[in-house]
């Protein structure tokens, strides 16, 4: 059966996947954007398990649970910090979608949703990350088959107009 991938517009803390996708900073201890959205719905209960972790390279993920989420997991990853494009942004920006795969099919989840990672406060143009973030997913699709649903949630209906028109190419 072949993956759902689309995107809509939503605050992805509201959102009933199985796992919903953190852009963390490299300490796991919350942040701003969709960061403090996460850890605001999910609760204190989040943070005192981020603080076990130990901390997440750029490109790299880790899994919590999703306590007071609607999700029953969040996958922490740290994006890239766009520095024009030449210091390696576009292999770490898609480490952050592979690696989030990974854990999502290590722990089960079926449904996937992602913010647009790296483009509020890390700068990541979203015209360049959408089209990383969905050739990335597409490419490995077919080592997940257990994924069926994989979302790309937009915060702004601007930034979903990139994703659908990303996705139409
Ligand atoms: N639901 C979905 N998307 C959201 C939400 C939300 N509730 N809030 C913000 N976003 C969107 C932003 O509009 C942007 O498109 O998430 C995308 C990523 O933006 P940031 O949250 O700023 O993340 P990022 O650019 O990866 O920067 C990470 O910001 O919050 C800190 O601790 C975080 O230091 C880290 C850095």
């Amino acid at each position: 059966m072949s993956t759902l991938v689309h995107a809509l517009q939503a605050d992805i803390t509201t959102l009933s996947v199985d796992a919903i996708v953190n852009a963390a900073n490299s300490s796991l201890l919350g942040g701003g954007g969709v960061d403090g959205a996460i850890h605001h719905a999910a609760g204190a209960e989040l943070l005192n398990e981020c603080l076990q972790l130990g901390g997440c390279k750029t490109g790299d993920a880790k899994i919590t649970k999703g306590y007071r989420l609607p999700a029953k997991f969040v996958i922490h990853t740290v994006g890239p910090v766009w520095r024009g494009g030449m210091s390696g942004e576009p292999e770490l920006l898609a480490s952050c979608y592979q690696r989030s795969m990974e854990l999502a099919t290590d722990y089960g989840v079926h449904t996937l949703a992602f913010p647009s990672i790296s483009t509020g406060v890390y700068g990541y143009p979203i015209e360049l990350a959408a089209r990383v973030a969905i050739k990335t997913v597409r490419s490995q699709l077919q080592k997940f088959p257990a994924i069926q649903e994989v979302v790309f949630c937009c915060f702004s209906i601007s930034d979903l107009t990139v994703y659908e028109q990303a996705l139409s190419e």
